[in-house]
């Protein structure tokens, strides 16, 4: 279905969340995404990050508040949302192919579509050749890979991640980064990315949602670095104000702590 540019894509309505011990996890999130947008979001452990992802993907109902997608309201799981997990949930006895083919042939997909559908995402990863390998046999950033193709044999729109860099190495992770760079823009997809590392958040996104403990937007942050990203950014003086700037907003808790600690002294 084609997608009007100029609404938003995705709006995030007032949300809220209880789990079963109806503690409130997330503090009234509000929050429009545009189609084709790169999305960080950065937060202390703990302040429902997480959450929201699941909200966004129909996993978990909001206490309070919606979510609607192209007008529509989320209410459950969709192929439009892609959910690339923290923990990849690969099946390590089943070779790449079978990986990335999973979801297709329990969506009932033709045997010819499953294949041409499953290559064409094993070669956005950069793994053609590797379709008959067994997953245990991969490196971590190959089995990411393969975690990224499986979600992208789905076509969805939007591609919802979860610290999905964490356990790699500096150098596999940012050659990782310039991959997704290059994916989104050749699918155009809009990406919504939960990670710890500001150096990740300001590399890819257009915007960083900075959450607070109590699981509100304590500041949302334009990085106008220019697209496509050229790697020698991460070393220049406008990336490291926009890192300034995050690291302040992260330790903004910290300090308000500090202060009143401190006020007597
Ligand atoms: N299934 C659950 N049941 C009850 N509490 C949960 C559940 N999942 C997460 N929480 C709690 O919700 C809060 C937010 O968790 P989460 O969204 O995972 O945070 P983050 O991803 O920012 O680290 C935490 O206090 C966590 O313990
Ligand atoms: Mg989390």
């Amino acid at each position: 279905m084609p997608v009007q540019k100029s609404t938003p894509l995705m709006e995030i309505n007032h949300i809220s969340v209880a789990y079963q011990d109806n503690r409130s996890i997330l503090n009234d999130i509000h929050l429009t995404i545009n189609q084709g947008e790169f999305v960080s979001i950065i937060g202390k452990s703990g302040c429902g990050k997480s959450t929201l992802l699941n909200v966004i993907a129909g996993y978990i109902k909001p206490k309070h508040g919606k979510i609607t997608v192209q007008g529509r309201e989320v209410t459950k799981p969709g192929p439009d949302r892609g959910f690339v997990f923290q923990d990849l949930a690969l099946f390590p006895w089943l070779s790449v192919l079978d990986n990335v083919s999973f979801g297709l042939r329990m969506a009932g997909v033709s045997k010819q579509e499953i294949l041409e559908r499953s290559k064409e995402a094993i070669r956005m990863v950069g793994l053609s050749g590797s379709e008959n390998k067994s997953i245990s046999d991969l490196s971590g950033g190959m089995k990411q890979r393969v975690a990224i193709a499986r979600t992208l044999v789905t076509k969805p729109n939007i591609l919802l991640m979860d610290e999905p860099f964490s356990a790699l190495d500096e150098q596999t992770r940012e050659s990782l980064q310039e991959e997704l760079l290059r994916i989104q823009k050749e699918t155009d997809m809009t990406v919504i990315l939960v990670t710890h590392s500001i150096d990740e958040a300001i590399y890819l996104s257009d915007r960083v949602a900075v959450f607070d403990d109590q699981g509100g937007i304590h500041n949302m942050i334009h990085i106008g670095l220019g697209k496509p990203r050229i790697p020698e950014i991460r070393v220049s003086s406008y990336f490291n104000e926009y890192k300034k700037q995050l690291m302040q907003d992260l330790r903004y808790d910290f300090q308000i702590q500090y202060e009143s600690e401190g006020s007597g002294i």
